[in-house]
């Protein structure tokens, strides 16, 4: 299957304006854009680095994922998200190695990319996304 780069790391913070001091004044990094994506029950702050972004994830509700996330581990790194030029296919050749799949088709996420999760418990623990620019 064909990757090209890790296009993010998602992390989850209770709070992005507590964190924007370490990242801003700390690391010296842009806050692209700040970005609510309602079904997802999240506030998003983009970085970049390289070809590479960080994606803070703030729950807009107790019922979020990220909610349950920080309650159950913490605050901390929540998914890495590798590029594809085709989410599909490699949805469609992982699951033919049996990789649970949260996601059985590419939807709309954040910064307008198309993506898709793997089920962590086919990816040694790690919450993994697959994403590609999504077409407008
Ligand atoms: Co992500």
């Amino acid at each position: 299957m064909e990757l090209t780069h890790i296009e993010h790391l998602g992390i989850a913070v209770k709070s992005i304006a507590e964190c924007l001091p370490y990242y801003e004044g700390v690391l010296g990094l842009k806050c692209l854009k700040i970005e609510e994506v309602a079904d997802q029950k999240v506030k998003t702050a983009f970085f970049k680095i390289g070809q590479t972004k960080l994606e803070l994830l703030e729950p807009t509700s107790p019922d979020s994922t990220i909610a349950k996330f920080i309650e159950k581990k913490g605050e901390g790194i929540h998914h890495i998200a590798f590029a594809t030029p085709d989410v599909q296919a490699c949805l469609d050749e992982v699951s033919a190695k049996e990789v649970q799949l949260i996601d059985k088709a590419p939807r709309r996420g954040a910064d307008g990319m198309d993506i898709a999760f793997l089920h962590p418990k086919s990816t040694c623990h790690v919450l993994t996304e697959l994403c590609m620019p999504g077409k407008k």
